[in-house]
């Protein structure tokens, strides 16, 4: 069996090789965060991605908690994604720039990753084709709005299974965002929610104490 350690250095070694990547990808205006003043691979790479610790800490969790489906909204090239492939049974996930979907997939091919379902199209019109799954770790990393972030969780709660996680990112990137995870964590549904500063942890697990913290990373 190879090396967890080797898995992950070879999602790096994809990374470096988005870095260097010149092509253009045509940016979409699909939300918040989902622009770029110039459009290369390499940009995109730089600009959107979760920095490696952060991308290994959501797959550390996916192991933690044994994780048999996740989700994940936003794409973007695919390397959180593959991250979390090799810490679940399987991983769907969403993506509205058709363009960076498919150079994801180039992504997760070059690292022999099977079990990404991917699907093009916006949040709001994709959701709702999902079949009755129920996700372990959902990933919301899109669309930058608080709005759009409530509606998202709202949609997505009756998929959420009973010990489930919900991520959010960037939960302090706006006021707008600061507000909504503000309300979102003053909800009953929610047992433990963690504020992990570039992104917020909430569960419903009924085995949890309703506690709220605080770390920093
Ligand atoms: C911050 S990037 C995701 C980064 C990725 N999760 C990672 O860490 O490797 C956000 C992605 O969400 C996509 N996106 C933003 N709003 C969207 C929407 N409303 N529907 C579909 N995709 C959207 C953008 O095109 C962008 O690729």
């Amino acid at each position: 069996m190879r090396s967890p350690f080797l898995r992950e250095a070879t999602i790096e070694e994809a990374r470096k090789e988005l870095h260097a990547d010149r092509n253009a990808i045509d940016s979409l205006d699909l939300g918040a965060g989902s622009q770029w003043p110039s459009g290369t691979v390499a940009d995109i790479a730089r600009s959107a991605l979760k920095r490696p610790r952060h991308a290994q800490a959501i797959a550390g969790l996916c192991k933690h908690l044994g994780t048999n489906q996740a989700l994940e909204l936003g794409t973007c090239l695919g390397l959180t994604t593959a991250y979390i492939s090799k810490n679940a049974s399987a991983v769907t996930t969403i993506e509205g720039n058709p363009a960076l979907e498919k150079r994801a997939r180039l992504v997760w091919k070059q690292l022999n990753i099977t079990n990404i379902t991917s699907l093009t199209g916006n949040f709001d019109d994709v959701i709702p084709t999902l079949n009755s799954q129920q996700y372990d770790v959902i990933f919301i990393d899109g669309n930058h709005r608080g709005a759009a972030l409530k509606r998202y969780i709202d949609l997505l709660f009756p998929q959420l299974s009973e010990y489930g996680v919900i991520i959010c990112d960037d939960i302090h990137w706006s006021a707008d965002m600061e507000q909504a995870w503000e309300e979102l964590i003053s909800e009953q549904r929610w047992t433990l929610k963690v504020d992990f500063y570039e992104w917020g942890l909430l569960t419903a697990n009924p085995r949890l104490a309703p506690e709220f913290h605080c770390i920093r990373f």
